[in-house]
This record gives structure tokens, C-alpha cells and sequence, in this order.
């Protein structure tokens, strides 16, 4: 075992360094000459919105800036850092490059609907070469906090609810900005946020209290963080959150322990905006400088836009508060970055950069819109629209919005640039459109003469219905108390309904919502997230079968807001429920009060989920094999082989995303009642069948177990392949002592 946990810490550490060449002689030499103010301005970032900023630059008291977008812009401010301050030590300048620069590729829930981290690190890569050639060097991303909670508006920016698919994002975007070495003229540092928890925050209210146990942090939470350090990041943030009472911008576990000390991260902290001054509103210091002291004292190593070093840290270091190596640790750490980003040797940007919307950028950005998208149903293979269809009706408020389209944490992308489902539609050969939103965007009420104009777009072979929710409505501090549709959409669709044409509902979000009404009056429905620039192209090729559906949810839909928290890795309980609990309609009066069997479930809704996390459908369908193992019994330190043979039993070429699950049937602490252990995507021809295999070892079955270690446990595992989160776990194996 303890072979193991050396392996793992020795493969850690070579992974957590963030790249590239030593630079510590010259880090060393630096800091030398570098008086206390200039050390404590290396760790003040500071936006344009500040009026002194540059008089605080050329003071020396700025390290950082971020959201000044332009090689002109970024050059102006660097000109003064390398050559009006004393030592000329250059900025690195941060910006929020969550899903594209100005190519906007899907919302990241929606490229985790990809399962496809190649794709996923290419357009990371894109934007990065566009964020680079506009003075940018460093993205504020990626997001990797776990959700459970579609109420949290910043569910949009994340990978979903399940550890191992924003393990494998994260680290896919983290190569993707940075390339494999920081130096590249197309590199820009990844900061992976927001260290951590943020996404369990109470009530899914942004900003709120989360209450995290330590194994449980360690099991869920730190893991994709873990992994992303692993994959080089350069830099993390810290989040807005308190877990425990504990802000993580003074949490020495999070900063100390386990990043410094375990992961043996050498790359650099920031906080999340004036999160060191908010310890203050979160009662967890007294005024700012207390606020200082415990920040840096935890590990913090920059502090965006709030001010607190600046105005504190030379009196906190005189007065023994807090120590000089402290500073210099946070210093080495951000001078380390800078060196290995090539900053000391090329601080300017080039005026001739690479132009953004490059056509390889929109071929990705089509793809990537495409294989986001989840096809949730499609009755009596409503879709891809046949040769037959003559006439479309397209509508919806968002059948023709440039500006939602694109989704949340667009700050560079450009709406008129934007291509929208309408326009794609417009020009496709052979196809005459009638269009009318009929709702202006997604919180309109019907119109007085929507039955008029609904029987207009009845005259139509089929309608297309653009549904769902506008940018601003997902993101950050944009958390709702319900998932049903805003204004008249539920309606609008029943009246589309009504007409007795087929509609196809394609939605627009930036979570999951509570869909039912549209599934009831939809033959199909495709979930589109916010698929950004090339949304429109990549649906037209959806729905006349172009490309082929392939994405899988990478969160679970509820029912309805009533069954949140729910997510398919929950521990089992001692009363799970069974599934055939009788519900409110079927209970008889005056039941008795354990008629119902004393099962964990609601009498109204159950526990079944609207969809499970993994489940999508696709134009042609696929059928599993029998799962088959390498060996029923293995040691503690060994790994099996977990088999089963795909075959794609339709008529098209397809794209399956074979998931294998895995739960550790009973443990020194309960385990979830499966996890997602591996996925693979695989492209079929029509008939073909091929055998995907899965090795299960240490980093498969490991956990932190009841006394906190790291370890895999002897006893019982059992094992499942299929199309989502839902198949039965048929395979078994043992660990053995
Ligand atoms: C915001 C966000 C963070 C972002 C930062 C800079 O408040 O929480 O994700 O990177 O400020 O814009």
C-alpha cells in the first residue's frame, strides 16, 4: 500500500509542476533585488477601472492586471512595467476566456455533453491563440466545481455532476490554453477555479455557505482540481465560498495542505474578485488587515482587485504578523510563472496577431456545437428531417438570438457574429421557411394574436421550436428558484401542438430545466445547451442528419426543482428506494402509516429523475454485450479488465459514448451506489460491432476511507457497461487482502 501512495505522490508531483524549465537561479536573483513594496505589488492585481492604475504600476505596486483586451491596450501598460519601474519586471495580464475568445464555443456544461476531451482541449487551444494575439496571457479557466444543483447559475460555466468527466475536461482545457510548454507565442496560463466547493453552495444560491466534510471534499470536490494540477496548471483561484465558516481564501487546508503540501503545486494563487477583502462580510476577520494577514498567511499568493496587501502587508511584516519568507513564497510562486510564460524575455504582444474567426476556429466551434448537443426524444424518428420536408416553421425566442446564443461569461465574443438556427435554416437549399419567433426572447408572453400567427406557421411540413433561456439568465449570480420555462413558452408550445404538425423543440440553457411541458408537446426535443458562434450551422446538421446526435448529459434533469439535490453518484441509504413506491394518485385513503414501505422517495414525484446523467439517444441505436472480466479476484494493488462488445444496430454511421460504471459495494465509509469509472466515444457503421474494454486499478478503486488515507479496500466491486447512468451493474469482481 504504501508502494501505492509513493506512486501516486511521485506521479503527482512530476504532473503538478506547471511546465517548463527552471527558472528558480533567476527567480532567486530577482527576489534579492526586489524591495518589500515591490514584492507586495507582484501580488496586487488590479482592473483599469482603477484611475491611479498607471501611477500604481509605475510605482512599482502592480503585478498583474486583468480585462484589458488588446495588443495595443496590453502593450501600453507593459511599457511602463518593463520600462519605468525600477527592476522592469513584466505583467501578466488575466482575462475571463471561459468557452472562446472571440470563436465562442459551447457553454462548458454543454462541451462536457461531448464526453470528447480531445475536442474539448482543441477548442481550448483555439482560444487561447486568439486571447494570446490580444495581449492576453493568462484565462481565468477552467471551471471545474461540481454541481448538483441546477438552481446555481454557474452550473453553466461547469463540467457537470460527475468527478471523472471534469477531471478529464478540466485537463483537456488546461493542455489546451497552455499547450506543453507556457513559453508558446499561442499559450496562455489556465487558472483552474474555484478552489473549491463553490458548486455545493446551500439552496444552489451563488456565493452561499457550503458545508463539506473533509472525505467528502477529497472524494468529489478536490478531484477534478487534483487533476488539472496533475495536467500542469499554471495557477488556481480560490472561490467566494465559506466552507464550514471557512472562506478558501484563508484556508490553509486548501492553499497549505493540500495544494502546497500534497499536490506539491509550484504554480501561483489568485483570489476570486476582492474575495480577500469579502473575509470581512463573511465574520471571518475583523477589518482588511486581518483580512491581509490571514490570506497570505494561508497561501495566497495574488489578490485581484481588492487592496488589502497593498495598504497592509509592509505594516503586517513589520509588525511580525506576518513573515518575509511568507511573501517570498507568494512572490517566487507568481515570478515563477512569469519567467516560465516568457514574459521577461517577450513582454509585448505583436500588433500583427492572428485574426480571430480563422476558419479551422469556426470548423471547430460547428463540431463542438454539434457534439454538444443531447437528443432527448424523437418519436417515430421525427428526426433527421426527411427529403420529404418541403417547408419549415422555425420560431421561438431562441431561433434568432445572436446575443443569447453565445451563452453566459462572453465577454470578446461578438454577437453579429454570432450564427443563428433562423439564418443557417434560411439558406438551406430546397427548404422554404416561415418564420416568427412569436416571443421576443425567453420571458415574453404570448402575443394577443398568437393564435393568428401560430396558424401561419401551421402551413408548414414541420416546426422547429427554438426554446429556453436567455444568456443572462445562467452565469455567474443568476440562480433560480425554478426550472420551469419563463413567460409564455410553455403555452406557445401547446399551441404549436395544436396545430397537429410535428414540432421538434430545440433548447437553448445554461442548465437543465424542467422540460416536461415541452416533451409533452414536442415528437422530438434536442438539448443544446448555449452552443455559442456556430450554434445555427451545427443544428442544421443535426436536424436534417448532417452530423449525428452523440452528446450525453453531463448533469441529471429532475423532474421538477422539488427533487434537488439529485444526482446519479448518491449513496444508497439504508432505506433506498425501490422504484415501484406507490405515488400520491394511487394511495388509498386512510392508509396506514407504513403502508407505503418507509422508503427514501417523494410520494409525488419519486426519485426517478426526468433524465439520468450519461443518457442521450441517437439517429441509429446500439446494443451492449455481456459484460466480461479479466479476473474475478484481484489484488489490492491490482487491476482488471472490464469488456463488452458494442454493436450499432441501426442504419447510420454513429457515435456512441460507452460509459463503464463502477461501486464499491461496501466500504469503511459508504460509497456511492455507482460512479462513472471510464467512457469512450466510438464511431460504429451500421452493423458494426466492436468490443470496448476498460482497465479498472488503484486510481479506479481507490478513496479516501474512513481514517482519511487514500486507499483501495478488499471486498466486493461490481461492474456495468452501457449508454448511461442507468445500466445495470452485472459484472463483479473481488479485491482481495
Ligand atoms: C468573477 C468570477 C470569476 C472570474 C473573476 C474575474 O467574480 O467569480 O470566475 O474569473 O471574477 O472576472
Amino acid at each position: 500500500m504504501k508502494r501505492l501512495l509513493l506512486l501516486f505522490s511521485v506521479l503527482l508531483a512530476a504532473g503538478a509542476r506547471a511546465g517548463g524549465p527552471d527558472y528558480e537561479a533567476e527567480i532567486e536573483a530577482l527576489l534579492a533585488r526586489m524591495t518589500l513594496a515591490e514584492k507586495i505589488g507582484q501580488m496586487n492585481q488590479q482592473h483599469p477601472d482603477n484611475p491611479d492604475l498607471r501611477a500604481e504600476i509605475r510605482a512599482g505596486r502592480v503585478g498583474s492586471v486583468l480585462s484589458v483586451v488588446g495588443a495595443r491596450e496590453t502593450n501600453e501598460l507593459q511599457r511602463i512595467a518593463v520600462e519605468q519601474t525600477r527592476l522592469g519586471i513584466p505583467l501578466i495580464n488575466g482575462r475571463d476566456v471561459i468557452h472562446g475568445f472571440r470563436t465562442i464555443f459551447p457553454i462548458p456544461l454543454g462541451q462536457a455533453a461531448s464526453f470528447d476531451p480531445e475536442l474539448v482541449e482543441a477548442c481550448a487551444r483555439i482560444a487561447a491563440r486568439e486571447a494570446r494575439a490580444a495581449g492576453i496571457h493568462w484565462t481565468f479557466a477552467p471551471m471545474v466545481d461540481i454541481s448538483h444543483d441546477p438552481r446555481w447559475g454557474r452550473i453553466a460555466e461547469s463540467c457537470g455532476e460527475d468527478p471523472l468527466l471534469a477531471e478529464r475536461m478540466g485537463a483537456a482545457m488546461v493542455r489546451g490554453f497552455q499547450t506543453s510548454d507556457l513559453a508558446d507565442p499561442t499559450a496562455v496560463a489556465a487558472c483552474v477555479k474555484h478552489f473549491a466547493g463553490y458548486g455545493a453552495a446551500e439552496g444552489g444560491r451563488d456565493y452561499n455557505s457550503t458545508y463539506i466534510p473533509e472525505r467528502l471534499f477529497r472524494n468529489l470536490y478536490l478531484r477534478p482540481f487534483r487533476a488539472a494540477v496533475g495536467a500542469g496548471a499554471a495557477t488556481l483561484m480560490t472561490s467566494f465560498n465559506a466552507n464550514d465558516g471557512v472562506p478558501s481564501s484563508g484556508s490553509r487546508f486548501l492553499l497549505g495542505e493540500v495544494l502546497r503540501d500534497e499536490w506539491r503545486f509550484d504554480g501561483f494563487v489568485v483570489s476570486d474578485w476582492a474575495s480577500v477583502a469579502e473575509m470581512v462580510p463573511h465574520g471571518f476577520c475583523a477589518d482588511e488587515k486581518e483580512a491581509a494577514s490571514r490570506a497570505v498567511s494561508a497561501g495566497l499568493d495574488m489578490e485581484m482587485v481588492s487592496s488589502t496587501y497593498v495598504a497592509h502587508l509592509e505594516a503586517l511584516v513589520a509588525e511580525g504578523a506576518v513573515s518575509m519568507a511568507a511573501i517570498d513564497d507568494a512572490v517566487r510562486n507568481i515570478l515563477r510563472i512569469k519567467f516560465r510564460l516568457g514574459l521577461f524575455d517577450n513582454p509585448y504582444a505583436p500588433l500583427d496577431g492572428e485574426p480571430a474567426y480563422a476558419p479551422d476556429a469556426l470548423r471547430m466551434a460547428r463540431t463542438a456545437a454539434a457534439e454538444s448537443a443531447v437528443l432527448l426524444k424523437n418519436d417515430g424518428r421525427c428526426l433527421p428531417l426527411g427529403s420529404g420536408i418541403r417547408t419549415i416553421a422555425v420560431t421561438g425566442p431562441l431561433a434568432d438570438a445572436p446575443h443569447d446564443q453565445l451563452g453566459t461569461w462572453v465577454f470578446d465574443g461578438e454577437a453579429d457574429r454570432t450564427q443563428t438556427p433562423a439564418a443557417a435554416l434560411r439558406g438551406r437549399t430546397g427548404i422554404r421557411t416561415i418564420e416568427d419567433p412569436l416571443l421576443a426572447c425567453s420571458r415574453s408572453e404570448l402575443p394577443a394574436d398568437a393564435a393568428e400567427r401560430v396558424a401561419r406557421l401551421a402551413e408548414a411540413d414541420v416546426i422547429l421550436f427554438f426554446a429556453g433561456e436567455e444568456a443572462i439568465l445562467s452565469g455567474e449570480a443568476h440562480c433560480l428558484s425554478t426550472l420551469s420555462l419563463q413567460g409564455g413558452q410553455e403555452r406557445l408550445a401547446e399551441l404549436l401542438a395544436a396545430t397537429g404538425k410535428p414540432v421538434v423543440t430545440v433548447v437553448m440553457a445554461g442548465r437543465p430545466l424542467d422540460i416536461r411541458p415541452l416533451l409533452r408537446h414536442s415528437a422530438a426535443v434536442l438539448y443544446a445547451f448555449h452552443p455559442g458562434t456556430m450554434g445555427g450551422p451545427a443544428l442544421a446538421d443535426l436536424l436534417f442528419g448532417d452530423a449525428v446526435p452523440s452528446g450525453k448529459l453531463p448533469v441529471t434533469f429532475p423532474v421538477s426543482v422539488g427533487q434537488i439535490p439529485i444526482y446519479y453518484n448518491h449513496n444508497a441509504t439504508g432505506r433506498p428506494a425501490r422504484g415501484d413506491e406507490m405515488l400520491l394518485p394511487d394511495i388509498p385513503l386512510r392508509a396506514s402509516q407504513t403502508s407505503l414501505g418507509n422508503t427514501s422517495y417523494y410520494l409525488d414525484i419519486g426519485t426517478k429523475p426526468l433524465f439520468p446523467f450519461g443518457f442521450g439517444l441517437s439517429y441509429t441505436s446500439f446494443s451492449y454485450g455481456e459484460v466480461r472480466l479479466s479476473a474475478g479476484t484481484i489484488p489490492i494493488d491490482g487491476s482488471v479488465t472490464v469488456s463488452a462488445t458494442l454493436t450499432n444496430t441501426g442504419d447510420r454511421e454513429a457515435t456512441e459514448v460507452v460509459q463503464c460504471y463502477l461501486c464499491d459495494v461496501a466500504a469503511s465509509a459508504a460509497r456511492p451506489v455507482r460512479e462513472l469509472a471510464g467512457f469512450r466515444r466510438v464511431t460504429l457503421a451500421p452493423g458494426e460491432c466492436r468490443e470496448v474494454t476498460f482497465t479498472l486499478g488503484p486510481e479506479e478503486l481507490s478513496f479516501w476511507n474512513v481514517d482519511l488515507r487514500e486507499t483501495v479496500e478488499p471486498g466486493e466491486f461490481r461492474v456495468g457497461i452501457g449508454g448511461d447512468s442507468t445500466v445495470p451493474l452485472e459484472g463483479r469482481f473481488f479485491v482481495i487482502p
